[in-house]
């Protein structure tokens, strides 16, 4: 019997809209598709949704930040174990598989027992969900760089200052030990941070602070996983930016209550018809000089 192959397949951040289209023929050609939970199932469900017929049998391994109900060495040998019995199998895990997502992990496994891997990369959330709030990595001016870190591992060598933009994932246990290790570094307690929970889901949600606020403000809104965190002298661009941001100033019929939570939509809101952010004013920060963009 001929042995199957392993896909890799990045599902993106959970929106449908967000699967690339050689993820989607992958999964159509698919006989059986392991998926993730975060991320993965709900692109799934989705597609069910539009009508996109998929007849492979899925098993759902179930992995959620900090929740791996089937053991990794576990998900390893299924895919191989199927590839032998002659099936296209493919992997869908949530974001981009090689982006804090084990994927290379499974490929070199799998590549060990002597079946053929290939890999569909996929939207990173370290991206697209602070993109949710109009939060870019970088910024002309205001930051040239970004590091994606997990916060499960020790970060006080992160490099730069606000203008090095940091993007935490599975950062929410550990939010107030990051923010002040981060606090006392270059980047100092009034650098601007921003989470965005649950992105292009049903509970997607902006909270807005600094390194000083913002584990408080997290406590008092009960923040929850997933989230990612974002530190930076970016997260002032953001349209939820309570002081006066540049895309306030962009928006000029803009309608909203700057000291409670409706704020303008961005245009990538209007655009694609996303809810509103609900961000949470924690102070009023030195706003960005619209001419230098700097603070
Ligand atoms: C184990 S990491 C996997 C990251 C994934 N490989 C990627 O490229 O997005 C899981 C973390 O990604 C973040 N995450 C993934 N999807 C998210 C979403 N839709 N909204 C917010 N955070 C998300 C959260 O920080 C979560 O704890």
């Amino acid at each position: 019997m001929t042995c199957g192959t392993v896909t890799l397949v990045g599902a993106g951040p959970g929106d449908a809209g967000l699967l690339t289209l050689r993820g989607l023929r992958a999964l159509e050609h698919a006989d059986v598709i392991v998926a993730d939970r975060l991320g993965a199932r709900a692109v799934l469900d989705q597609l069910a949704d539009e009508g996109v017929v998929l007849t492979a049998e899925v098993i759902d391994v179930g992995k959620t930040p900090g929740h791996h109900p089937v053991p990794q060495n576990e998900i390893n040998a299924l895919l191989v174990r199927h590839a032998r019995a002659g099936r296209e199998v493919v992997r869908l895990k949530g974001g981009d598989p090689f982006v804090l997502g084990r994927g290379r992990e499974e490929a070199l496994y799998c590549e060990a027992e002597g079946v053929a891997v290939r890999v569909v990369p996929g939207v990173t959330s370290a991206i697209s969900v602070p993109a949710v709030a109009g939060i870019p990595l970088t910024h002309r001016g205001v930051a040239t760089a970004f590091t994606v870190a997990s916060a499960h591992d020790p970060i006080e060598q992160l490099p730069g200052g606000s203008d090095h933009t940091v993007v935490l994932l599975m950062g929410i246990g550990t939010l107030a030990h990051t923010a002040g290790i981060l606090a006392r570094g270059a980047r100092g307690a009034d650098c601007p941070v921003a989470i965005v929970e649950d992105g292009y889901g049903s509970g997607e949600r902006v909270t807005i602070g600094t390194l000083s606020t913002i584990a408080a403000l997290a406590a008092v809104r009960q923040v929850r996983n997933p989230a990612v965190v974002v530190v930076g002298d970016v997260v002032r661009l953001s349209s939820a930016w309570p002081g006066d941001s540049l895309s306030g100033a962009l928006s000029e019929d803009a309608e909203g209550d700057r000291d409670g939570t409706r704020f303008p939509a961005t245009s990538f809101e209007t655009a694609f018809r996303l809810p509103p952010v609900s961000p949470v004013l924690a102070h009023r920060p030195r706003p960005l000089d619209r001419k230098t963009l700097q603070p």
